[in-house]
């Protein structure tokens, strides 16, 4: 079967073949200008030909730094915020399990940090790490973001009074810009192993590169695999065909959505392990699309989990507001069959023989015609299996989805100024020189 399958058949009612067709000019549209360079923020447009086209030598580099990673410490530390970490912790979690680090196995435990700041957050990873061997990868693009920055100090301190100095220098790892930046400046100076996030592959556009690789790596998971997933994807996705292009259709089918008023579009997934990922989906489209007053705003379930909290809404409140698209596997990572009990005292016989993977597919059956009827529409992307191959291609599918998204919209899908708003008034209100003229103003308006 295809890798990813978009279905669109449940919600014929709310997004008819007239109403794709009529969309799908804007969306060819919107795919040559990706294709030809030539639409905003196309400096930023790397990841595009990335899985056919990376640094073969670094690659090879990503695989030597996880073998020593995985032979010299019980714990890496991965420190970065938003683009730099979402991707690899989502491809973790999906592959692995959200108990990644609860498991038994042979690779090392894996922490992410650097994406809050919470003073509680660091001191529990730094007690965590007593009497363990560990290893940091620092990502930032930028090399200058507070965050990670700030974790960054705290876990160096702490490697450097665990080590030697050169013993240190050998387990922190830099992913950052190849010349620029407050990172590579001091990777370079202490000798620090580096890697490249290039130019032009944005943060949130960047887990196929070294962002997201060398903690993929680290946790043992198959890393050609998972570009060769992208590159199938990169191949694929290309026709002008909408009924030919999973794409292409999917990305016009958001718009008519939006054009139609709905305001929010919600990721859903059976599976908990894919709660990570279904994070990265929402950084991937709310800062590509949420600009100049328009986009969708994504959020996301998990099901039956969230059925139980945010259900109600969706059934009896959501039609106005919103639509469903649930990624769905036809193969979880595990299943078990229910065993029949004496006395059927729970009253579940009518499920023994029945495994765990077919109670949760009549659960999302049922959720899809309720929801449905309820008013919201619902798409599906139908994938067979939880592989990296699969993801590769997900991950490359959802980044071009965006990106034509983006440009029907008629959007920069590729910068994010909004985000500077609160960096400026938090460094103010901190006192970081060169901000000093409006710390007085903001407590003015804060009234401290
Ligand atoms: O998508 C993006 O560009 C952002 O989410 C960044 O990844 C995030 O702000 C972190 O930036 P940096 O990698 O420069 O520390």
């Amino acid at each position: 079967m295809e890798k990813l399958k978009f279905i669109n058949k449940y919600a014929d009612k709310f997004v008819s073949e007239k109403d794709i067709a009529d969309m799908s000019p804007r969306a060819v549209e919107a795919m040559r200008t990706l294709h030809a360079g030539n639409g905003e923020g196309n400096d930023f447009l790397g990841w595009v030909t990335l899985p056919s086209d990376y640094d073969k030598e670094e690659f090879a580099r990503i695989k030597k730094a996880s073998s020593y990673i995985q032979k010299n410490c019980d714990i890496l530390i991965v420190i970065g915020i938003g683009g730099s970490y979402l991707g690899a912790r989502a491809v973790i979690e999906a592959l692995k399990s959200p108990n990644y680090n609860a498991l038994a196995k042979n690779t090392p435990q894996i922490y992410f940090i650097g994406n809050t700041i919470s003073p509680s957050m660091v001191t529990e990873l730094v007690s965590l790490c007593e009497e363990k061997d560990i290893c940091i990868n620092v990502i930032s693009k930028s090399g200058t973001t507070t965050e990670p920055a700030v974790a960054f100090r705290v876990f160096r301190d702490l490697i450097y009074k665990k080590y030697s100095a050169d013993e240190a220098a050998k387990r922190i790892f830099c992913t950052t810009d190849k010349a620029r930046g407050t990172l590579k400046e001091l990777a370079d100076e202490q000798g620090y192993e580096t890697f490249v996030v290039p130019d032009d592959v944005g943060g949130r556009y960047s887990v196929l590169t070294a962002v997201g690789l060398l903690p993929i790596a680290v946790a043992g998971i198959d890393i050609d695999a998972l570009m060769n997933g992208a590159a199938f994807a990169q191949n694929s996705l290309n026709s002008e065909d909408i009924n030919e292009n999973d794409c292409l259709k999917y990305a016009a089918i958001r718009n008519c959505l939006y054009e139609s008023g709905k305001r929010l579009e919600c990721f859903i997934s059976y599976e908990p392990c894919m709660t990570m990922f279904n994070e990265w989906l929402k950084q991937l489209f709310a800062e590509s699309e949420g600009k100049d007053g328009k986009g969708l705003y994504p959020v996301s379930c998990v099901f039956s989990t969230d059925l139980h909290s945010v259900g109600q809404f969706i059934q009896e409140s959501g039609s106005s507001l919103m639509f469903e698209t649930c990624i769905k596997f036809n193969k979880p990572l595990d299943d078990f069959t229910i065993t029949e009990q004496d006395g059927n005292i729970d009253g579940l016989n009518f499920l023994a023989g029945k495994t765990m993977s077919f109670v949760n597919e009549k659960a999302r059956q049922g959720t899809l015609l309720a929801h449905t009827e309820g008013g919201v529409p619902n798409f599906i992307l139908e994938s067979d299996a939880i592989t990296a191959e699969n993801l590769g291609y997900m991950i490359y599918f959802f980044e071009k989805v965006c990106a034509v998204s983006g440009y029907i919209l008629g959007v920069n899908p590729f910068n994010q100024p909004g985000v500077e708003s609160y960096k400026k008034n938090m460094f103010a209100l901190l006192g970081k020189p060169g901000y000093e003229n409006e710390k007085e103003k903001l407590e003015k308006e804060l009234g401290i």
